[in-house]
């Protein structure tokens, strides 16, 4: 491990004195003004700093300052979102910056001011998590406990982790990741002590259902998660509950190879090399059919977003083989914007105009009197069981999505409900080619690049 040099790293990614400054000025400024205009309107609510600002755990250049503004207990809830978000629209207002209205379990306030992010998010003062009334609440507590626990020599551990983590692809809880959060990086760190520390447990011995219990709430048992890591500010909750599968089992692979062949290269962004040409003929060599269904993404939460797509996708690809074709991969992508993709990736795409349907024992006679009577004279017995030849209702993958998304067969499909009135509005279905063909930007390249090569982020 000699060979790596972690403090080259750091100097890359650890925000330097003045940016440090600069962040910590604005963040100063910005509670000032709320908590000025908080007493001249008479509105009892507090500013508190949180988040990886707080927390001295923010990469270079990423700072999002997260400010929370607490009301007291018994503030009536319809009172306490109203008169945060409007506080929060004001700061930004008198800040110059410009806003945007958004909604977690939450609403909150975002807005862009002198180039930074800041949320506006009003929540309840609480001391304990049983007082918790959203789940909000929370992440003072968080930024509480870390302050008291995390020692300035592990914030860079904290560092290496984080950056290292959003290089393989496993960085951040939002649904479109369902990766670590910030803070479930924190809490490893504590657990194992350095960022080694971490990689080492990971690669070595976490197993499904790992479970890390900081303050030995002894409730890990209350979660069913691939990872399970007790809050420590709230024993009712399992911090690693957003991080997937798919996620965990990457950050092991990534960890595994890291220690096998260290790099620094694992903490810089990998340069993936393809254009439409080479990615073109790599689909065409597999000698599968890859389709792309695309719509508009519906207007609502990037967070409600992504899960309604994927049950769409996982609801075709079900349905496609229920029918009789057989599916090697599907995956999906969104700009969250102007632009939704499904791929599904075929392996039979063509399937015979007859298919064998297979009807009752002929050992019983009710059943297989109403057989007989709808098959007529087709039907014939193989060992004890009645077959009959029916014409399939799918001979094509594009008869099969022609059939499947129009209003009064698209039931069979199991949609996020928003998803489900956008693809019925409009949709388009293209063959790999086609879209290929088009006009086909960089980040759309780059998803169908990442889908033939799935491992190409976790090593360097
Ligand atoms: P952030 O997502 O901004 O995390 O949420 P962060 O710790 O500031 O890390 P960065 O911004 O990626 O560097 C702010 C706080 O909200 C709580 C945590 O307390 C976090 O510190 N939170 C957020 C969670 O508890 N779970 C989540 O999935 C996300
Ligand atoms: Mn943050």
């Amino acid at each position: 491990m000699a060979d790596i040099n972690f403090d080259r790293i750091l100097e890359d990614i650890k925000p330097t004195e003045t940016e440090k400054k600069r962040v910590m000025e604005l963040s100063d400024e910005l509670i000032k003004n709320l908590n000025e205009t908080a007493s001249r309107k008479g509105a009892e609510a507090e500013a508190v700093l949180v988040g990886s600002v707080a927390k001295s755990t923010w990469l270079a250049g990423k700072a999002d300052i997260d400010i929370f503004m607490e009301f007291s207990l018994d503030t009536d809830e319809s009172y306490l979102k109203r008169c945060g978000l409007k506080l929060g629209h004001n700061c930004i207002e008198t800040m110059g910056g410009t806003a945007e209205e958004r909604y977690a379990s939450h609403p909150y306030v975002t807005g862009t001011i002198e180039g930074y992010e800041v949320d506006f998010v009003p929540c309840y003062f609480i001391e304990d998590a049983s007082q918790l009334k959203s789940a909000v609440d929370r992440t003072i507590l968080h930024t509480q406990y870390i302050k008291k626990h995390l020692d300035k020599k592990q914030e860079d551990e904290v560092l290496l982790l984080k950056r290292f983590m959003e290089c393989v692809g496993t960085y951040g809880s939002e649904f479109k990741v369902g990766g670590f959060s910030g803070y479930l990086c924190e809490l490893m760190v504590l657990e194992y002590g350095t960022f080694m520390g971490v990689l080492g447990a990971a690669s070595s011995s976490w197993r499904y259902g790992q479970i890390v219990d900081l303050e030995n709430h002894g409730t890990a048992e209350l979660f069913k998660d691939p990872l399970v890591a007790v809050d420590p500010v709230d024993k009712n909750r399992n911090v690693a509950a957003a991080l997937n599968l798919q996620k965990m089992s990457d950050f092991i692979v990534a960890s595994e190879n890291f220690l096998k062949n260290p790099s620094e290269r694992y903490f810089y962004p990998k340069d993936l090399e393809f254009h439409s040409e080479s990615v073109k003929k790599e689909f065409l060599k597999r000698g599968t059919k890859t389709f792309i269904l695309t719509f508009r993404p519906p207007d609502i939460p990037a967070d409600a977003v992504y899960p309604q797509i994927r049950k769409t996708e996982k609801s075709i690809v079900k349905v496609a083989e229920s029918h009789g074709f057989t599916v090697t991969g599907s995956d999906s992508w969104t700009d969250e914007d102007d632009e939704a993709m499904i791929l599904v990736e075929f392996e039979t795409w063509k399937l015979p105009t007859m298919r064998k349907h297979s009807g009752p024992q002929i050992w019983f006679k009710e059943h297989q009197e109403r057989f007989l009577e709808k098959y007529s004279g087709k039907a014939w017995v193989e060992g004890d069981r009645w077959v009959v030849e029916v014409p399939r209702t799918y001979e094509s993958v594009e008869a099969f999505f022609e059939g499947v998304l129009t209003p009064n067969k698209i039931g069979y499909l199991r949609f996020g409900k928003h998803v489900k009135t956008e693809i019925l509005k409009e949709h388009q279905l293209l063959d790999i080619n086609e879209l290929l063909e088009s006009q086909c930007d960089g980040e759309v390249l780059r998803f169908l690049y990442l889908y033939l090569n799935k491992n190409e982020l976790l090593w360097r």
